[in-house]
Order: C-alpha cells, then sequence, then structure tokens
C-alpha cells in the first residue's frame, strides 16, 4: 500500500516497487557520511537515495540494471522550468485532446456522450460510465456500440510495442503474451498517438518528462485496472464499482475497466506537475556543472561497477529480494513502449524467476551476483567508512549467510535498526509472529579479511535467559531492539542466536 506520508511529490509522480521512504533514507546519510561525500546506491531504483544524497549536499552515484529505473531517477533529479511543462502539455492537448476524445464518443438516447469507463466482462460491456454536456458522471449498461468502438477504432493507431513479455505463470505472463495484449485495441490508438506527438518534442529534458508522464499513464489506461466491487446501496441494486489500480504481475482479471486514455494522461500529468515544482525549487539554483559533478547515474549491473576503487564514502543499497518482485519482466510494458527494450541486461539481474525463455535464475544464481556485487562494494568503498543494507527476511539462513559474506570482505556489523514505513507504522505483527518491516543492517569498512564466519548457537536456554535480561532492564523494548541487542552482545563473539527463536520468544514476552 502507498504510505501517504513519503508517497508524494517527486517519490508519488511514477510507480516503482519498493521505493524506500525518502525520510528515513536520508537520516543514514546525514549519520553515515558528511557533505560532498561521495553516496553509492548501486540497486538505486527509482532514485531516493540519490535526492536525498544530493539535497544533503552529497555526490551521488546510481546503478541500475532496469532503464526505466534509471530514466525514473534521471527525471527526478532534472529541474526543468514548469511555464515551459505546461506550454508543452497545452499544445499536446491542443492537438491531440479531442482526436482521443473522439474515440469514446456517441449518442445515447438521442444525446451526445463521452465514454470515461468501461467495465469489460469476458469481452462483454457490461457497465458503462459517461458524461453529457449536463452530467458529469451516468452509468448504463453496454451496446454493440460499444464493441465496435472498442475493437474496430475509427482512428487507425501510430506505433506501439509488440515486444514479447517473459512467459511466467507468477505474474500472470501467457506464451507468447505481448506488451500491446494488454491493452484494447482503442487503448491502443489513443496512446500511440500521445507517443508519437511526445517524441516529437525537441528538448530532450522535456521530452523527458512527457516520457515519464507517458509511461507513468500506461498501467491505468491497460487492462490490467480491476474492479473493486463496493456495497450494494439496498437490495437488488448491482453492487458500485470502484477503479482499482495496477499492483503487481500482469493480470487481466475477468472483470477489469477500460479507463479513457485521454482522462489517464492528464490525471497522470497533474501529479506529474506536483513533483515537477519539487525538483525545480530544490535543483533549478543547481548549474549544469554542479550537477554533473553531484550525480552520476549508470545504466548497468551492479557486479562490474565503472567506478574507481576507494572512491565512496558510503553506501546505501536495497538490493532486490530473492523471488519477491520481478522488476525488470515487470518493467517490461514501460520499457518497451519507450523503446528502452531493446538492450537490456537480463542476464546479470539479481533476481530468481522461473520464467520460461530466461538463463536459469535460481538461488544460487542469485547468491553468486549478489556476492559480485558486494566484493564490488567492497572495492569501491574507502577503508573505514560504512554501508547499510536494506534487508527484509526472517530466514535464519539467509541472515547468517548474509552477515558471513559481508564478513568474507571485511565487513563488521555496527547497526541493526528497522525502516520505518511512517510515524504511525507497525513493525512488528505479534499476532502473526511476522516482522513488518525491512531492516538497515550497517557494516563497516575494516579491510580485515581474517574476521571468523559468525554460525549459530543453538542454546535455547541461555536465548530465553538473554531476552528476559534485556527485557527486564529495557521495559519498553520493541522485537528489533532485542535483536540488536543480542547481536551486540554476541557477534563480538562469532554467534548469532537463530532470528525465528528470537521472534518466536519475544512475541511470547512482548505482549
Ligand atoms: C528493491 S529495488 C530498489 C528500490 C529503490 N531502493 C527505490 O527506493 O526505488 C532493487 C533494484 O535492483 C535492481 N537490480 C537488479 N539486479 C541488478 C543488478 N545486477 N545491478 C543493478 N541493479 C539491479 C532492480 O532493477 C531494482 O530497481
Amino acid at each position: 500500500m502507498a504510505n501517504t506520508n513519503t508517497y508524494k511529490g517527486i517519490y508519488a509522480m511514477h510507480k516503482y516497487w519498493g521505493k524506500k521512504p525518502f525520510n528515513e533514507i536520508s537520516k543514514f546519510i546525514e549519520q553515515y557520511s558528511l557533505p560532498d561525500d561521495t553516496v553509492l546506491d548501486c540497486f538505486c531504483g527509482s532514485g531516493v537515495t540519490l535526492i536525498e544524497a544530493v539535497k544533503a549536499g552529497r555526490k551521488a552515484v546510481g546503478v541500475d540494471l532496469n532503464p526505466i529505473a534509471v530514466k525514473l531517477a534521471n527525471v527526478s533529479m532534472t529541474a526543468v522550468k514548469i511555464e515551459k511543462i505546461n506550454a508543452a502539455f497545452k499544445s499536446i492537448k491542443k492537438k491531440l485532446q479531442k482526436k482521443i476524445y473522439s474515440l469514446y464518443e456517441m449518442e445515447y438516447e438521442g444525446e451526445p456522450t463521452r465514454v470515461t469507463h468501461t467495465i469489460w466482462k469476458n469481452g462483454e460491456p457490461v457497465e458503462v460510465w459517461y458524461c453529457t454536456d449536463r452530467d458529469k458522471k451516468k452509468i448504463r449498461i453496454g451496446n454493440d456500440t460499444d464493441i465496435k468502438m472498442c475493437n474496430e477504432p475509427a482512428i487507425a493507431p501510430k506505433w506501439y510495442p509488440e515486444s514479447i513479455l517473459y512467459e511466467n505463470s507468477r505474474i500472470n505472463v501467457g506464451k507468447e503474451q505481448k506488451v500491446s495484449d494488454l491493452f484494447t485495441p482503442r487503448a491502443l490508438v489513443g496512446l500511440s498517438l500521445l507517443y508519437d506527438e511526445i517524441k516529437r518534442i525537441e528538448d530532450k529534458k522535456l521530452r523527458a518528462v512527457f516520457e515519464l508522464t507517458f509511461s507513468g499513464t500506461l498501467s491505468q489506461a491497460s487492462n490490467l485496472v480491476f474492479v473493486i466491487r463496493g456495497r450494494k446501496k439496498k437490495e437488488g441494486d448491482p453492487p458500485k464499482a470502484e477503479v482499482g489500480s495496477w499492483v503487481i504481475g500482469y493480470w487481466v482479471p475477468e472483470e477489469h475497466f477500460e479507463i479513457n486514455v485521454w482522462n489517464c494522461f492528464e490525471n497522470r500529468f497533474k501529479r506529474i506537475l506536483k513533483g515537477e515544482q519539487e525538483i525545480y525549487d530544490l535543483f533549478a539554483d543547481k548549474t549544469d556543472d554542479y550537477m554533473k559533478e553531484h550525480l552520476k547515474l549508470i545504466n548497468g549491473s551492479a557486479t562490474n561497477i565503472p567506478i574507481d576503487n576507494n572512491s565512496v564514502d558510503y553506501v546505501f543499497i536495497d538490493p532486490p529480494h530473492a523471488n519477491r518482485i520481478l522488476y525488470m519482466e515487470q518493467s517490461l510494458m514501460w520499457n518497451a513502449w519507450l523503446e528502452l527494450d531493446g538492450n537490456i541486461n537480463w542476464e546479470d539481474e539479481i533476481i530468481v524467476t522461473e520464467a520460461k525463455g530466461r538463463k536459469e535464475k535460481d538461488t544460487d544464481n542469485y547468491n553468486e551476483l549478489l556476492g559480485e556485487a558486494f566484493a564490488e562494494v567492497s572495492r569501491v568503498l574507502k577503508p573505514g567508512k560504512y554501508f547499510s543494507l536494506a534487508f527484509n527476511c526472517l530466514d535464519d539462513d539467509t541472515w547468517i549467510d548474509t552477515l558471513n559474506l559481508f564478513v568474507a570482505h571485511g565487513f563488521e556489523i555496527r547497526d541493526i535498526v528497522p525502516l520505518e514505513y511512517s510515524a504511525t507504522s507497525v513493525i512488528q505483527d505479534n499476532r502473526k509472529n511476522a516482522l513488518k518491516t525491512d531492516f538497515v543492517l550497517t557494516f563497516q569498512n575494516t579491510g580485515n579479511k581474517k574476521l571468523s564466519r559468525i554460525v549459530f548457537k543453538y542454546d535455547d536456554i541461555e536465548l530465553e535467559e538473554d531476552i528476559a535480561d534485556i527485557l527486564s532492564n529495557n521495559p519498553d523494548y520493541e522485537v528489533y531492539n532485542v535483536m540488536n541487542a543480542l547481536f551486540e552482545k554476541t557477534i563480538p563473539h562469532g554467534y548469532i542466536y537463530k532470528v525465528s527463536k528470537i521472534v518466536k520468544r519475544c512475541a511470547e514476552l512482548i505482549k
């Protein structure tokens, strides 16, 4: 779920999975680096670390394999005059609004109407929302004209992507499914007209703003928008329908919305404009030379970072969590439309996926590549400096493997704290005995490659005594505080208790 405390302004311009709360990231940057220091995030995603680093007067280096992520990060740090953006929008509107609207206009009961939303169920327009000169929203049942206008639009499409998605049942992609299959023929016309117009914008920075507006429009203009069925107003009424949004995967629900493409674009533009205003306020006074010196963005792999040894003062990273989110497979809709998918380096993606046709991406490959990325971090980070890793896992083996991976590279653990998603977020759910948060593990680059491996200690009685001891001295402690205290106590002696056991025992004791 989007958190409204941190999902706003720049950070709400465009969807990206796994965005970290900017206010929390900035605390780490302040704590572990100084002004003018170089901060690296080699899994930069939407660029939260980079934005916060430059805001704090640091130099930022960002790396990500996913082209749309790099584009998003870049636009998020490039000031463009708001008047210029507004003028370009006005010009697109003048050229295309009427044309795109015409794809949705028809007479109904002797009155001119424009369809804003159609609910399709198994190919039938079961509910149509439309407006007239007098009414903003009216609802009717769909008819043959709706089917014809959607499937045989009166305007021919311009170019649209026919890239094939990787077949993967986990994200609902079938065999030979194309990006274009995610849209109705009518939506393809509207979108292709928009993209064609955006490509004509000569000013590169301005064009990038609209490319992002466009890709941010795609999901809401697709068939991935499910229908939320609310309560019936009274018995016999159909349950009220509300518009859902794209969450994850390419699932086209049996019952889905088709939303008027122009309206989707205009709504996204309003959001982009808010972000752009913030970007302008933050970066407009920085010269191009300043930005060149303070922001380096690389569309490449964390396993091979093109920067010098010992050149970074602080690293904050949030790598993909094994098979949780398939970043590049899911971004193909965006990358394909923006023609960024020609040269994607799928091989180096650090991910676990069963997608057919991709090089084997299993846990071994994931660990191997992540190990290579950590080796790169150890190469570029100056001795004595700090490295923070956002980590979300309750699996005991993954904890100890991760800790030991760093130990092997001469990193010593210094701090473990939860990454709060908002002032009110619950970091622990005792009922399910699960931690609902990312942890941030901070290590120091000691350069000591002879640190001994950390092992598990299997002494349940001692663990219980230690936890009871910690809690009796600190009755307000939450699970992560107890974990931290235990790690502080045990890691210098070369062992940890199983995280699952710590959490279970804490759940029994902390009510
Ligand atoms: C958890 S996300 C990062 C999200 C980011 N912290 C944010 O706030 O937007 C992980 C990122 O790692 C990227 N990634 C995966 N394999 C990579 C690799 N080999 N090199 C660089 N980036 C990679 C993915 O594309 C994804 O953007």
